[in-house]
């Protein structure tokens, strides 16, 4: 056959087909997706000192044991309040120009997935301590520590920020403090959110379990299944962070439960107060401020009552238990 004799023919009709399949199967679709694909309407790009923070997410290997994607299974519920999509993405640019865009979506979940921290975590001076020794605050935490992101001092310029990491967890003397790698990282972290989607829904997940007992924690919490309220399940996932499971919380870090006059008031009104709006009277004694929990994890009434009565009885605490008609009516009154 004349064809196979022509090199020049042969090799004209290998490079069309080559170079047509290419545009159909891989840059066509490319492009239609970069189309159709947009950041959502009120999604906020990465400030300069989130993107540094970004950087040195990728460059402290956190990707090795962080996923950053909520996968549309009911098990991933607790991760996020709707399953991400490709538009979550799509506002992520190069990390450098010679380095390819980094989603940071992650294949392995050693530790939490990170899609949603910056809302179900947001005190910086908890991930400060966290990132110095995640022992401090998570006894039984498998995390490595990075101190390197930190240094010694023995006296802290103003302004410098000192984290009050416990003395058993120090190296050696003087105090701990925030290098600007460690504030751009927390930063980054912050800024993990998920993007409400335009129309206000919540598409639902695939896979509902069904069996109420499965479902404690932060996923009853949010989304309020016919379970009875585990007081004690809720704080392990809400406050137990930073208070700690025996409620002693950290000194000088985050303060003590068991024997809070707070907790013990007759009247659980400043408690709700504090779990709704935060709390920063304490600052004098080294305390940083509280997030207001119950907004930033969309805690409803029920597992607010329930975590209340856990602390009010817990740990040698013996308060009256609180109703859920006291409870209910004090959160009316906050909300304005
Ligand atoms: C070897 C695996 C591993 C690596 C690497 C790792 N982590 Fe973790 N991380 C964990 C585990 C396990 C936990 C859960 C226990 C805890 O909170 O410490 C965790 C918890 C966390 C949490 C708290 C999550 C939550 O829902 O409360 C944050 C934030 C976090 N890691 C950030 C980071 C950052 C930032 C890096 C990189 C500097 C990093 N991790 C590197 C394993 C890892
Ligand atoms: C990110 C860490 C963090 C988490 C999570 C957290 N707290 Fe706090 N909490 C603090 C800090 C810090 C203070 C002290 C704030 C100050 O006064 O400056 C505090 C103070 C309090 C107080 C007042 C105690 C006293 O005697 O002054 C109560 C009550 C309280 N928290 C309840 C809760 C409950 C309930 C939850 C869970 C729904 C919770 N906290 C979750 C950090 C946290």
């Amino acid at each position: 056959m004349k064809f196979f004799q022509n090199h020049r023919r042969l090799f004209g009709a290998v490079l069309g087909l080559f170079l047509g399949l290419t545009l159909a199967v891989a840059i066509i679709p490319a492009l239609r997706n970069q189309a159709n694909y947009a950041p959502l309407p009120g999604s906020v790009p990465l400030s300069p000192d989130e993107f540094a923070g970004k950087k040195l997410y990728i460059a402290n290997g956190c990707v090795a044991c962080h996923t950053q994607q909520v996968r549309n299974v009911a098990m991933d519920k607790v991760w996020g309040a709707r399953p991400s999509i490709a538009a979550d993405y799509a506002g992520i640019t190069r990390t450098s120009w010679w380095q390819n865009t980094a989603t940071l979506m992650g294949t392995e979940r050693t530790g939490p997935d990170l899609t949603t921290i910056g809302s179900r975590q947001p005190s910086s001076a908890w991930h400060l301590m966290h990132l110095y020794n995640p022992r401090a605050v998570i006894p039984a935490s498998i995390m490595p520590a990075y101190p390197w992101l930190f240094e010694q001092k023995a006296s802290p310029a103003p302004g410098e920020v000192i984290v009050n990491v416990p003395d058993a967890y120090k190296r050696g003397p003087g105090q701990i403090v925030a290098t600007k790698d460690a504030l751009q990282l927390v930063a980054y972290l912050l800024s993990l959110q998920q993007t409400p989607l335009p129309d206000g829904s919540a598409p639902d997940f695939l896979y509902q379990r069904t069996s109420a007992s499965a479902a404690v924690g932060a996923e009853a919490a949010a989304a309020g299944p016919p379970v009875a309220w585990d007081g004690g399940a809720l704080y392990a996932a809400n406050c137990q962070a930073c208070h700690q499971p025996n409620g002693e919380g950290l000194k000088g870090a985050f303060p003590p439960l068991k024997g809070s006059t707070i907790v013990l008031d007759d009247s659980p009104a400043r408690m709700i107060a504090i779990i709704m709006q935060g709390y920063n009277a304490r600052e004098k004694e080294g305390y940083p401020a509280m997030p207001p929990i119950g907004v930033t994890n969309n805690l409803r009434p029920e597992a607010i009552h329930a975590i209340i009565n856990h602390e009010r009885s817990s740990w040698g605490n013996a308060a009256r238990p609180v109703s859920l008609g006291e409870v209910e009516e004090i959160i009316q009154s906050l909300t304005p």
